[in-house]
């Protein structure tokens, strides 16, 4: 048990959750449940055919194991709070369930989104920087006439007090991909992305894309002028599944699907990555309990569960699901940012890097369970991992009892398993190394080399691959 105040909170705040979810489930679980789940004997109950177990149910176990660890505890908060109760997190785009001050903003992605891209990007400067400008004096100028900022600023000022039942918090994650989409689509003006974007090193947006955007960051417990992976892609599928706010609206349809599957991954990852963090979950407080042979059976449970998963990656990043013909110049350059502003006290130039799949939280759950050192560095983080995510992966790591095993027994065996998940990590890191390369090479005379997470590399490609080949040589080296 832990007795650190912080602790204390997030345990009543799991009690709290509990009671919400019962309230809120479609079964919800009776007072007599309710109360046993309070009474949880201290070895944890072990439940019958433990692999088959549904999204909804593993949230009500990892919410009714809140009051019992800390792990447990900031995953049922990042589940409940950003999830909106469930994982991956809920979005609901449709915009009739958004409140009437909102809809303005999806009118105005659907009058926009078929005039950014175009198959083939000019190679003139003069015709791009002309293409951009009417891109952006018209999304301008239809969020100026359109959307009634004070409306919407008392709407977000509800949330932040709390407010979820006149924004409920699904509407607000799709409200967040609504405004994340207007900002790149007007940081960018035209899809390829062009040179002379590239080159911008600030961009003054519209106000309706400020202060949202600064509320809807503060609520993520974020920092960058840039989307990131739950605003441009995790989020963007409603809860049946579907793709939402698109990029390339009109284009060919290899375009449309490179585009889809490649957003998909990401979403996928986190529905499949359930299991695992609630194994993960399992697994520390069964160690914590002595239970050994309990974590044993829960440290297989992720081993065997990340096979599923990394083929979410595996059967799509390849040319026939995600076209390198689309990729780099139809996809990836949306998600970058690569610009920013001066500094007013040290005078230095903040520039902000956009998404990229080191943001993704399984990588960094697991790399905490392994007892791994964290890889991104520090204000990379709090710039574009939201705060619950990274809350939940810090407590995994302090927790993580990898390097306290024995050679010896069942302690023995669980080591074992580690080196087995070692092993499918260090498969992924160096598949992916090789697959990333090939979709960097692709020719893209339109642009500069440049990748989405680290914005604007070398003069050459090959000089840029060098430079990315180090961080993933020696995140393959960490893996150990
Ligand atoms: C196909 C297009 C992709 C390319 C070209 C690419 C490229 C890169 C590059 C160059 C890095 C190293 C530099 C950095 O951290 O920014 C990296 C890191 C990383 N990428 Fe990707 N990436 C792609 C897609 C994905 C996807 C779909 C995922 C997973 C869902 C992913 C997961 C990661 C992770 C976890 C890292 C951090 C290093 C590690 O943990 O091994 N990437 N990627």
């Amino acid at each position: 048990m832990f007795f650190n105040p912080e602790y204390i909170i997030l345990s009543v705040i799991g009690s709290i959750i509990v009671a919400f979810m019962s309230l809120s489930s479609r079964q919800p679980l009776t007072l007599k449940q309710l109360k046993g789940s309070r009474f949880l004997p201290f070895k944890i109950r072990r439940h019958e055919g433990t692999y088959d177990e549904t999204t909804e149910s593993r949230v009500r176990s990892i919410t009714e194991l809140a009051e019992y660890h800390e792990t447990a505890a900031r995953l049922a908060n990042m589940i409940h709070k950003d999830g909106a109760g469930t994982w991956p997190p809920r979005a609901e785009h449709a915009p009739s369930y958004w409140p009437p001050a909102l809809r303005p903003f999806r009118d105005i992605y659907d009058e926009m989104a078929p005039l950014l891209p175009s198959a083939t990007p000019s190679l003139d400067d003069d015709v791009n920087r002309e293409r951009i400008a009417y891109f952006r004096s018209r999304l301008w100028n239809l969020l100026n006439d359109k959307v009634n900022l004070q409306e919407v600023t008392a709407l977000l000022a509800a949330a932040e007090a709390g407010r979820w039942d006149v924004f409920p918090r699904d509407v607000y994650n799709a409200f967040y991909v609504c405004v994340a989409w207007c900002r790149h689509a007007y940081r960018w003006g035209t899809i390829p992305a062009v040179r002379v974007a590239q080159v911008e090193k600030t961009i003054v947006l519209p106000p309706e894309l400020i202060s949202t955007w600064a509320s809807l960051q503060r609520h993520f417990g974020l920092d960058s002028d840039s989307g990131n992976m739950m605003s441009c892609l995790i989020l963007n599928f409603s809860p049946s599944g579907e793709y939402a706010l698109k990029i390339n609206t009109g284009l060919s349809p290899i375009i449309t699907s490179s585009e889809e599957e490649f957003a998909r991954i990401c979403n996928e990852m986190e529905a499949l990555a359930v299991p695992i963090y609630h194994d993960i979950v399992r697994a520390t407080i069964s160690f914590a309990h002595g239970d050994k042979s309990a974590c044993l059976e829960h440290v297989q449970g992720i081993t065997s569960q990340l096979r599923p998963l990394l083929s979410s990656y595996y059967d799509r990043v390849h040319d026939s699901k995600i076209a390198r013909s689309a990729w780099l110049s139809h996809v990836q350059g949306f998600f970058a940012w690569g610009a920013g502003y001066e500094n007013e006290s040290s005078g230095d130039w903040e520039k902000f890097d956009g998404l990229s799949g080191n943001q993704v939280l399984l990588f960094q759950a697991l790399d905490a369970f392994l007892g791994l050192e964290v890889y991104l560095p520090k204000q990379v983080l709090l710039r574009n991992v939201p705060q619950l995510q990274r809350e939940f992966s810090e407590a995994v790591g302090r927790h993580s009892f990898r390097h306290r095993l024995g050679n010896e027994g069942v302690e023995g065996r669980i080591k074992a398993e580690f080196g087995e998940i070692v092993k499918r990590l260090r498969v992924f890191r160096s598949a992916h190394r090789t697959r990333a390369k090939i979709y960097l090479t692709v020719p893209a005379p339109e642009r500069l080399p440049m990748t989405a997470g680290k914005s604007l590399l070398k003069d050459n490609m090959d000089d840029s691959l060098e430079f990315l080949d180090e961080f993933m040589v020696l995140r393959l080296q960490q893996t150990v």
